[in-house]
């Protein structure tokens, strides 16, 4: 699990995240692990790296997790029969770092919906 990332609000938008996250696939890859997984945004995701991980097989720990939010990027040593449902470590759980409450749910979700249908 990559997230939750963030940057220091005074350094955002100068390359600090897009760093991070290919430095964080990069030492997944080397220690041998077959995915990195996160919940977040795919428009800032998906250029780097990242894709649908429902699409792949996965599915979510929660469906608190908006699903376009819930994403992979596989890395070499990922094999095809690896899918299933995600299971967080407790830290999450304890820590409340899974997905998304209301009304931050509920705003992102109806985003979806009118993405969808083109509104
Ligand atoms: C999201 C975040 C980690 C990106 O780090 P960063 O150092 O600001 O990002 P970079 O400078 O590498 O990339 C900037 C790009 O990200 C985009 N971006 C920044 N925050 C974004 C967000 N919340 N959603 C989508 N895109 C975002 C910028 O528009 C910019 O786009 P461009 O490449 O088309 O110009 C950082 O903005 C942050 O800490 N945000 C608050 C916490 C958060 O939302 N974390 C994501 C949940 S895991």
């Amino acid at each position: 699990m990559l997230s939750p990332l963030s940057v220091r609000p005074d350094l955002q938008g100068h390359g600090v995240g897009t760093a991070l996250v290919a430095a964080a696939l990069e030492t997944a890859g080397d220690r041998g692990a077959p995915a990195v997984f996160l919940e977040g945004s795919p428009y800032y995701y998906g250029r780097r790296g990242f894709s649908s991980a429902s699409a792949l097989g996965f599915d979510r720990p929660s469906t608190r997790i908006p699903d376009p939010g819930f994403q992979v990027a596989l890395l070499s040593s990922y094999q095809p029969w690896m899918v299933g449902r995600l299971i967080y470590p407790e830290a999450f759980w304890t820590t409340g770092t899974v997905g998304l409450r209301d009304p931050e749910l509920e705003r992102v979700e109806a985003q979806i919906a009118s993405a969808r249908t083109g509104g």
